[in-house]
Order: C-alpha cells, then sequence, then structure tokens
C-alpha cells in the first residue's frame, strides 16, 4: 500500500524524501505538470526499480530533473540557445534534450544508452527534494506504462496500490500536462512533444524556427509513440453527439448530449489553461464510471490546445501498450 504524506514545508517530508532516495529507493513526487516516480539518477539500481514499477521499456530514456542551471551544466553540453531557453523558463514545464557530457556520473539506464540527455528544472516540491539530495532525480510520469499521467497523490496511489511507495501529496498540479520536450540538434530546434510551452513561444526566445520531427517510422522521444495516455475505454475525438451510453467529454458552453452515461465538462469558459489541468482527472473519472467509450468534444487546435489535442489522439489511437512509457 502506498504511504501518502502532505509535502508541506516542514522539514518531515523532505526528510523522508531524502532518507527513501538516498537509501536507493522510488518516492513519488508533485511537480508543475505531473507527479513523477523519482530515483537518483546516478544510482543504477534505484533507477531499475523505476522502471520495474512502471513495467517500462528499458530503451525508453527518462527525463533527468535538476534545481537549475548549476546542476544541469554538469550532465549536458548547453550552447547559447539552450542557455537562454533554460534561463527564460527554469523553473517550468520545458524539458531541453541535449549531448550528455561523458564521464558525469548519470547511470545509462537513465539516458537508454543514448549520447543525449533530458533535463528539466521543475517548480514545486520536486525541486526542493532535488536541492536536498544534492543529486538529480530521474522522474518518469508515476503511472504504469501507456496509462494516463497522475496530476494528483490520490492518482498515484490508485495506480500503485500493491506497492509499498511514499507519495508525497501537493495536490492537484497546476499545468495537469507532461512537459515541452525540445531537442536541440547541433544547430535545430526539433519539437519533441508539445506542451505547456509552446512552439511559438521557444521560437521567439531562441531567435530561430521550430521544427517538427522527421516521422520516417524512427522513435525520436519514444513519449511519442502513437498510443499513449490511455484509458480503459476507447476514446472518440471531435465528437458532437454520443451514442447511448457512451460518456461525454466536453468543452466550452455546449451541453452534454442526453443520452450520456456520465458528462464532464473541461473548461466551460474554453480556457484551455482550465481543460489541460482537469484533463487526465477527467479522463480518469469518465473511465472510473464503467463506460465502454468517451466521446470528446472538439477542442481548439491553438496555444495549450495543441498539448491537449497530441494526448487525446494518443489516447485516442489503436493500444500497442508494450512500446509506450
Ligand atoms: O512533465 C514531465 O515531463 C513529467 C514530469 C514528471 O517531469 N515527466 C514525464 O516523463 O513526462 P516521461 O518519462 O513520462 O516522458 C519523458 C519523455 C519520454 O517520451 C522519453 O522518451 C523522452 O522524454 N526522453 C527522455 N530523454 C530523452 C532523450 N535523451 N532523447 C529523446 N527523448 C527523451
Ligand atoms: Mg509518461
Amino acid at each position: 500500500m502506498p504511504e501518502i504524506i502532505l509535502a508541506n514545508h516542514s522539514s518531515d517530508a523532505l526528510n523522508r524524501a531524502i532518507g527513501r532516495l538516498r537509501a536507493g529507493g522510488i518516492v513519488a513526487v508533485p511537480t508543475e505538470t505531473v507527479y513523477g516516480l523519482a530515483a537518483d539518477a546516478t544510482n543504477g539500481e534505484a533507477v531499475a526499480k523505476i522502471f520495474a514499477a512502471k513495467q517500462r521499456p528499458s530503451f525508453n530514456p527518462l527525463i533527468c530533473h535538476v534545481d537549475g542551471m548549476v546542476m544541469a551544466q554538469e550532465y549536458g553540453r548547453f550552447g547559447s540557445v539552450a542557455e537562454r531557453l533554460a534561463n527564460t523558463f527554469w523553473p517550468g514545464p520545458l524539458t531541453l534534450v541535449l549531448p550528455l557530457l561523458p564521464d558525469c556520473g548519470i547511470h545509462d539506464l537513465v539516458t537508454a544508452g543514448l549520447d543525449s540527455i533530458g533535463l528539466r528544472c521543475p517548480r514545486g516540491f520536486a525541486r526542493q527534494v532535488i536541492s536536498a539530495l544534492g543529486r538529480p532525480l530521474a522522474a518518469p510520469s508515476a503511472n504504469r506504462s501507456g496509462r494516463i499521467s497522475p496530476t494528483s497523490a490520490q492518482h498515484v496511489a490508485e495506480e500503485f496500490a500493491d506497492e509499498t511507495l511514499l507519495v508525497l501529496d501537493a495536490g492537484p498540479c497546476e499545468t495537469g500536462l507532461e512537459s515541452t520536450i525540445m531537442k536541440i540538434d547541433g544547430s535545430k530546434l526539433v519539437l519533441l512533444r508539445p506542451g505547456a510551452i509552446t512552439a511559438e513561444e521557444i521560437a521567439e526566445v531562441a531567435g530561430q524556427a521550430v521544427e517538427l520531427p522527421d516521422t520516417d517510422g524512427k522513435v525520436l522521444a519514444p513519449g511519442m509513440l502513437q498510443s499513449h495516455y490511455a484509458p480503459d475505454a476507447q476514446v472518440r475525438l471531435e465528437c458532437e453527439t454520443c451514442p447511448k451510453g457512451a460518456a461525454w467529454l466536453g468543452f466550452g458552453n455546449r451541453t452534454a448530449p442526453p443520452n450520456a452515461c456520465a458528462a464532464l465538462n473541461l473548461s466551460e469558459t474554453s480556457n484551455l489553461v482550465e481543460a489541460a489541468a482537469n484533463l487526465y482527472a477527467y479522463l480518469k473519472q469518465l473511465d472510473a464510471s464503467g463506460t465502454e467509450v468517451i466521446c470528446v468534444s472538439p477542442i481548439p487546435n491553438e496555444d495549450l490546445g495543441i498539448a491537449i489535442n497530441d494526448r487525446l489522439r494518443r489516447a485516442a489511437a489503436p493500444r500497442c501498450v508494450e512500446s509506450s512509457e
């Protein structure tokens, strides 16, 4: 059974988390995006426990969370654009994939043997944990591979109900969607995963265009695999109505179809930030109603709507769980 403790500013939660992490254990930590399942990124045995708990394929690398630029520069090679992006958007929901510095101490399991590393400086309690530990934390989203990311401590506890796991509870996540992932590849900027920080914002700070990855079948960020973030129910997109017995996930001021068996609205005022924060919790809630189909109304494909639609398309895609994260 997981144990949930409040991640407030008392030193108790911090001390217990640090104790577990130093001993090579894993701890679920809150960030502004989603809850992460964290281990000391320099300890291979500890990192292996993340892969085991998540049932995650070991070729899928983990994001390395740091408390700021000084720590980040011990592990990744920052050029001037990367430095500018980090200085502008950190702490915050941006992961930078950069060349990995040789012999920097990050365990190979974290990078899945690649010569690059995903670095992110999170907001919230996770950052305090990293500072207190004095080491980076490898942390994927705290869900079993291929399933919906958790945006509350309760989601994490339900997902890992049969594990002994310490879960630090800082309430619901502010953003509710995983970080934007930007790869800096030589002089190119490639968007590997859309998120709360948009490609436009990044292009403006970088002073150069952002490219979308080649989709010639090569997997750049395994999180880009088609099926992902999947509830048990089948997900249908761009719905105007729904069949009898299906659940309805609405957006904006249109009313739910009368024959929906359950209905929730991501944001009645069509606020995309609110919709992003509600997305995973509402998908879980509708899934728990036992329905076989969740119909989602159209969501504008702009700003944060791009990331919301990205996650919804993956939730709706044919399932291939072995290769997702
Ligand atoms: O918001 C987030 O990013 C959350 C919180 C916990 O920080 N983490 C998260 O981690 O979403 P995860 O493991 O669920 O997704 C990380 C994605 C994966 O798709 C992985 O393939 C990609 O980042 N990734 C990590 N390192 C990479 C690298 N060196 N090159 C390419 N992709 C990488
Ligand atoms: Mg994930």
